[in-house]
């Protein structure tokens, strides 16, 4: 099989990071805070969270453990909006962030703007700046299309959102583990999928808070934390503000594991080995008249994704042929953004999504173009 649906997710631990959550599953498997041999457990998580805090230039007790970017996103925008409050978001983001901002436009809690990328995903911040009003309170970003694979400017927006007194929320599901993030110099809160470049088992993630956010946010989800017991209400302190309920140790371990990998790797060493495989990828498509190609083109503006259509054969279709006569795995579809989709020009019959990552390999690259050159 060649695996090329790492934008979807990781599909395996490396042996290490699998070893370690083998001996802990037989080992220690117990429940943070609720007991003395628990101590391990909130010894293990307060190892991911240095190890999340490293990657992002972070503090560890800022860095708060969900089951997912999802669930981050429902959290820091449920906790971050006041009721009328204005709301920016751009047109590629993922329904993770789409649906919860739709649905409190749809309540009457929010008023909501889409601020347009073009078609190859980017975004100029200028458009940022010119749509900010008084009672703007948030801005929702994704730092790289999950569609196009197209980054945008975080930074800028960040600086403008902050020089206005607005906060961001950035999704980082398809960059964090592949590409440097500093938590300070690109938003107030910055949300994390696990079982991506991350390396970590499925239904981990989070989210990381500056200090405004950190300060501002509320809790969305109300439980029992194992502190502060005495209170009907949720701590104060970080993290146990935004984590009630049973932590997801094991994942939270497959998450210490795998990113200290990353860090020991470098996150700049593999973002350059994205970096040659997508431009590898793209140079080999140029003599493919019937493949059609979205977003920039540049390896550079990219992350390792490349979403097309072939003439005469439906997205779905030529991942099945992929598969089915190659091994080969894409995601077709609308890849849970039709925003993304109605913004490159490609809704309703969506692409197929090529995204690669750890373990893939040129030859693997050269295969995939030399199948798709077959179809
Ligand atoms: C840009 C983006 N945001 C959010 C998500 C949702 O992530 P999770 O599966 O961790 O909830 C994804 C996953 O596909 C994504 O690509």
């Amino acid at each position: 099989m060649i695996y090329a649906n790492y934008a979807a997710t990781s599909p395996a631990l490396s042996a290490a990071a699998a070893w370690e959550l083998c001996a802990y599953l037989k080992e220690t498997h117990l429940n943070a805070g609720r007991n003395f041999e628990g101590l391990e457990a909130a010894a293990t998580a307060l190892r991911a969270r240095r190890a999340v805090a490293a990657l992002f230039s972070a503090s560890p007790l800022s860095v708060i453990f969900t089951n997912g970017a999802t669930a981050s996103l429902n959290m820091a925008i449920h906790g971050l909006i006041r009721p009328h409050c204005h709301v920016l978001a751009t047109s590629i983001e993922h329904n993770a962030a789409a649906r919860p901002l739709q649905a409190l436009f749809q309540s009457g809690v929010i008023d909501l703007e889409w601020l347009p990328c073009d078609p190859s995903g980017l975004f100029d911040s200028a458009q940022l700046r010119a749509a900010i009003r008084k009672d703007t309170r948030l801005f929702v970003i994704s730092h790289a299309s999950n569609v196009l694979g197209t980054i945008l400017p975080a930074a800028e927006c960040f600086r403008i959102a902050r020089e206005h007194g607005v906060l961001t929320i950035l999704d980082a599901a398809q960059t964090a583990g592949a590409f440097p993030i500093a938590l300070n110099e690109c938003c107030d809160v910055l949300v994390f999928a696990g079982h991506k470049a991350l390396g970590g088992l499925a239904g981990t993630g989070g989210f990381v808070l500056g200090e405004r956010a950190a300060l501002e946010m509320r809790p969305w989800l109300h439980g029992g934390t194992g502190s502060a017991s005495d209170s009907l209400e949720m701590p104060d302190f970080l993290p146990d503000k935004f984590e009630a309920g049973t932590q997801n140790t094991i994942g939270v371990l497959s998450l210490a594991a795998s990113i200290e990998e990353i860090l020991r790797t470098g996150v700049e060493t593999i973002r350059e080995r994205d970096r040659k495989l997508t431009e590898r990828f793209i140079a080999g498509l140029n003599g493919n008249k019937r493949v059609k190609s979205y977003g920039t083109l540049t390896a550079e503006h990219s992350t390792a994704l490349v979403s097309l259509s072939v003439e005469g054969c439906d997205a779905a279709e030529v991942s099945r042929r992929l598969f089915e006569r190659y091994g080969i795995v894409t995601r077709s579809g609308l890849h849970c953004s039709p925003l993304a989709h109605r913004t490159a020009g490609t809704f309703p019959a969506g692409t197929v999504r090529f995204s690669f990552g750890r373990d893939t390999t040129d030859t693997e690259i050269d295969t995939m173009l030399e199948a798709l050159s077959t179809l």
